[in-house]
């Protein structure tokens, strides 16, 4: 039986088939990056998805298996069929959508719900399978919402705690979803339930009252039965990791080679899965703006674009990555001249050393989303620049926002928001980018990722024994 058990969709590492050799790699996404530096305990176990359909791997099954239980990660198996109804279905064309108020890409399929049901329950069962009422159970994210209450039913001691990496929509968003009861119903099976800000935790609170009618008190929910406690913790990154990065000789080497070849150009970055919320077409909007109204930076500045592919099978992916390549031919064809080409575009996921080397080397991040969780990317990039050379032009609608105030903030629907920021950015004087970075660094690196989940975890433990003294009144 496991003390400390993880659970999230996916597991920290990803299989892939190369020819008949299956290799595991790290896993793309926020939640993947932050918390494998976290579960590095012997006692601890993640339990996940492995990221390939199970007939994929059905001849190897158990020897998968085998390999992944040496890295501590326990596979929950998904089929084909499963994989269609519960991820690309009701967790991506459902609630993704949804809770980043894409209403127009939201679909209600009840073929869908049934799939996100019965694929929450065999995550229950797996769980049963290794854990019992003495067991700390920590749930990850909008793919498991039903698990907290599935769990409950059986294991009615357990030490049961959810984090949220989205965000939760407002009531008035939230309240269309023809299965908000059960989702809610799903959720208060945890103990504790974690938030990134303020806003989340509020609209959930508003949710559980009005559509189930339990009040709250300083963010304790009573149901009756139980009490339920919510919280405010915003996930942050492995600081020093991130800061200390630029010291390795691997990333000064290529450091230098793309030095080498920019010149003294000015760089601006953009990073992301290619997600219709991350608002890459209107950031290459405003670079293509910004070009037309500024022509001295012409020729002075490039835009280097990681588009990292995500979840190609919905059809909303597959149309932003036409729009996206579209705009950089575009831009490119209009402003490129023989020695310059404006926007540099790399598809493709990139390695934390790759990735440490264009941190350090961005004048200006552009971290620009319609609605995100959280979004570390900004916060990987103030770690990782120097103090009095870069600038982190942020979105207003990013939970990152509540934190990072010294960035420039923008409103992404604002086309002239993003130009005025980014000739903002590059004009701004370095005393100023000193002590706005140093500000942000210094609180970074006081509330880490290992902070984050010492305090959850510690709030858990608090929780629990506030659940005790209930029951026993
Ligand atoms: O933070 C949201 C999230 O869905 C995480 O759960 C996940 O790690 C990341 O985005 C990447 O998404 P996916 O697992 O669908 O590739």
């Amino acid at each position: 039986m496991s003390r400390f058990i993880v659970v999230s969709n996916r597991l920290p590492v990803t299989i892939t088939q190369v020819e008949d050799q299956f290799r595991f790699e790290p896993s793309v996404g926020g939640l993947a990056t932050a918390l494998s530096s976290v579960v590095t305990n012997e006692s601890a176990l993640w339990l996940g998805w492995p990221g390939l359909p199970e007939e994929d791997f059905s001849g190897q099954k158990e020897e998968v298996k085998a390999s992944l239980l040496e890295l501590r990660c326990f596979p929950v198996c998904l089929s084909q069929e499963e994989l269609e109804t519960f991820y690309y279905g009701f967790s991506n064309r459902t609630l993704w959508p949804l809770f980043h108020y894409f209403l127009q890409y939201t679909i209600f399929d009840h073929r869908f719900w049934e799939g996100y049901r019965s694929v929450n329950e065999k995550y229950a069962e797996a769980i049963l399978s290794i854990a019992d009422e003495e067991a700390i159970i920590w749930i990850h994210d909008y793919q498991l919402l039903l698990l907290p209450g599935l769990l409950r039913e059986v294991l009615p001691r357990a030490t049961i705690g959810f984090f949220l990496h989205i965000p939760f929509p407002s009531y008035e968003v939230f309240r269309v979803l023809p299965w908000r009861r059960e989702i809610l119903e799903g959720l208060l099976g945890a103990d504790l339930i974690g938030f990134h800000t303020f806003d989340y935790a509020r609209h959930f609170l508003s949710s559980v009252r009005r559509l189930l009618g339990y009040e709250h008190e300083l963010g304790l929910i009573v149901t009756g039965t139980r009490a339920v406690k919510v919280e405010v913790f915003p996930i942050s990154i492995d600081y020093r990791k991130f800061s200390e990065a630029p010291a390795d000789q691997e990333v000064r080497d290529r450091i230098e080679k793309i030095r080498k070849e920019l010149g003294d150009r000015r760089i601006v970055l953009s990073v992301d899965r290619l997600d219709y919320t991350k608002g890459i077409p209107q950031r290459l909007l405003a670079f293509e703006a910004f070009l037309e109204r500024y022509p001295e930076f012409r020729e002075k500045v490039i835009l280097i674009l990681v588009g990292v592919p995500s979840r190609t099978e919905v059809e909303h992916y597959q149309e932003l990555k036409s729009e996206v390549d579209e705009l950089i031919g575009r831009i490119n064809g209009r402003f490129g001249t023989l020695g310059w080409t404006p926007i540099w575009y790399l598809s493709r996921v990139l390695h934390f050393k790759e990735l440490a080397a264009l941190y350090y080397l961005a004048d200006v991040a552009m971290v620009t989303p319609l609605r995100d969780g959280m979004n570390l990317i900004a916060k990987e990039y103030v770690a990782t620049v120097p103090e009095e050379k870069g600038t982190l032009i942020l979105s207003e609608m990013a939970g990152a926002a509540a934190e990072l105030s010294e960035a420039i903030l923008v409103n992404p629907f604002s086309l002239e928001d993003l130009v005025g920021a980014l000739k903002e950015a590059l004009s701004l004087p370095r005393d100023e980018r000193l002590v706005r970075n140093r500000r942000m660094k210094e609180r970074l690196r006081r509330y880490d990722i290992h902070r984050w989940a010492k305090e959850f975890v510690q709030a858990l433990g608090e929780v629990k024994k506030t659940q005790e003294n209930f029951v026993s009144f």
